[in-house]
């Protein structure tokens, strides 16, 4: 898929991202004839698995001590009798008992990273391949991209076919279309959280909803300011009203059931970019904040996994689209804003605009009489000094067994959920003197207080909170993260909503 950017003021603008596609296929007949670029043996640490031509050569190269199968151990070796592919590359796994599905994720995306330049690559996989293959396939899909869509001289070097060789009679397809689907869903947001604010604006980030739902078959609704206006949504209006990127909301609707069937609804937060307003932000790192609308980029790029995996449940996806600046026409600290239900909430910071944005978009969802309601949010600053960077992201809610589910496919997804506290004591300290609540509890319980916010906005529904604050942007380097956005979220939400419809029918 080849990406454009609309932009409102000059002419469409062709970029260069193609998405970093990686056709994921079960090989027939016997490795030794492979004839691609590569060879990937995964090993758990004192196991040999592999059998066949490749078995000795292995045993050779651990008994010497060059490669013993330790956690991310690349080994790569060039045999020439009775195996046709020339390079193989040896993957370490650590031991056997202490190995997870996060571990395989790394190696897989560490070996591909090792391979770019090949074009195909077939995979030994270790253990139980039924199992392994699909954790194989996240990261090397996820290992496989980078954000070079701005750069002239984009390199262009993606690997494009894997080919497993597996041993389990019940490997399907369908198992590897389950993995690479979401994980293709991933980069679509990633690539998104990573264009900056100029070329990713409300109005652009909606034309590329609306093309995502065209190419995929879901419909796609555009609300711009008139029915923003005619709903009444004066948080999210209050805080847009600061820049020439006018506020926008993003519906879609994946009908997987019966129309009386109740959905589950995501909303997500999308900042396009977040200066603090007023209430500026320090200047050091604020060009980070072009990645404020993660959570609306997760909901968004669900669009091309629910088009694809077609699971037979209906889903909404809100995604309230605003730019913070501050500006002459800018809400102000002390503004008393009017929520689209009627509730009045006087804004004691203009950085704390997410969950302004949220309380309308909560607020829509309600008339879908929704299942289960979902946010997803980079949130606060306080998630991230109260759970850390990049270990989990917070969770709270309305309803334990949401909440639990959530936290059970996250675990699934290697995207961790930890929970926090939403008892009623944190809605004092949100009281105001001019409305019925502020719009910031002040620095302690900083990510509670903004999900006890929330709360005021998702009437009795079943509802969670997801605050991805530390989640969304990669700074370092990791194996299967790029520099940058991460796209977290999108294959968390897609496994709990695999969770929740009833399975294919044969
Ligand atoms: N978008 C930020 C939160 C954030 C911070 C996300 C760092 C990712 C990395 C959010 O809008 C914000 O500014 N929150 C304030 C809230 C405060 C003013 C109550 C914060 O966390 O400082
Ligand atoms: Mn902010
Ligand atoms: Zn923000």
């Amino acid at each position: 898929m080849s990406y454009i950017v609309f932009s409102e003021t000059s002419a469409l603008m062709p970029l260069n991202y193609k998405e970093a596609a990686l056709n994921c296929k079960i090989a027939r007949g016997s490795y030794g004839d492979y004839a691609g670029d590569a060879i990937i043996a995964f090993m758990f640490k004192g196991e040999n698995n592999i059998k066949g031509p490749l078995g000795k050569t292995i045993n050779n190269a651990v008994k010497a001590g060059h490669f013993n199968g330790d956690s991310q151990d690349l080994f790569q070796i060039y045999p020439c009798a009775d195996i046709r592919c020339q390079r193989v590359i040896l993957v370490g796994l650590g031991k056997k008992d202490k190995s997870t599905s996060e571990n395989i994720r790394k190696a897989a995306g560490a070996a591909i990273r090792k391979l770019q330049s090949l074009k195909k690559a077939a995979v030994l996989p270790p253990g139980n391949s039924g199992e392994t293959i699909p954790w194989i396939i996240e990261g090397a899909v996820l290992g496989n991209y980078r954000f070079d869509t701005l750069k002239n001289d984009p390199k262009n070097i993606n690997l494009k076919e894997l080919l497993f060789y597996s041993n389990d009679a019940g490997l399907s397809q369908n198992i590897l279309d389950h993995a690479r689907i979401p994980a293709e869903g991933n980069l679509v947001a990633r690539e998104l959280t990573n264009l900056p604010g100029n070329l990713l604006t409300p109005a652009i980030l909606s034309r590329k909803a609306a093309d995502l739902g065209k190419k995929y078959k879901i419909p796609v609704k555009i609300l711009n300011e008139p029915e923003l206006k005619k709903l009444k949504m004066g948080a999210l209006l209050g805080v847009g009203q600061g820049s020439v990127n006018r506020p926008k909301m993003v519906v879609w609707e994946y009908k997987g059931s019966k129309a009386k069937d109740a959905p589950i609804v995501f909303v997500g937060k999308g900042v396009t970019f977040d200066s603090g307003g007023i209430s500026i932000k320090a200047a050091a790192g604020m060009e980070a904040m072009k990645g404020d609308m993660g959570g609306a980029a997760a909901v968004i790029s669900l669009i091309t996994v629910l088009g694809q995996l077609k699971p037979k449940i209906n889903v909404i996806g809100i995604t309230p689209l605003v730019e913070n600046l501050p500006s002459g026409t800018a809400y102000r600290p002390g503004d008393v804003l009017t929520a689209s239900n009627g509730k009045t909430i006087e804004v004691i910071s203009t950085d704390a605009e997410g969950r302004l944005i949220l309380a309308d978009a909560l607020a829509y969802a309600g008339k879908y009489n929704p299942k289960y309601l979902i946010d997803i949010a980079t949130l606060t600053g306080a998630c991230m000094v109260a759970l850390g960077v990049h270990i989990c992201a917070g969770i709270m809610g309305t309803d334990q067994k949401l909440i639990d589910s959530l936290i059970k496919a996250g675990e699934n997804s290697g995207e961790r959920l930890w929970q926090l506290p939403l008892w009623d004591d944190y809605n004092s300290l949100l009281d105001s003197p001019s409305a019925d609540m502020k719009n910031s509890g002040g620095r302690w319980g900083g990510a509670i207080t903004a999900g006890a916010f929330l709360s005021n906005f998702t009437e009795d529904l079943d509802w969670a909170h997801i605050d991805i604050a530390g989640m969304d942007n990669e700074e370092g380097s990791h194996p299967y993260r790029s520099k940058g956005g991460t796209g977290w979220g999108v294959r968390l939400l897609t496994r709990f909503v695999l969770s929740q419809a009833p399975p294919k029918s044969p």
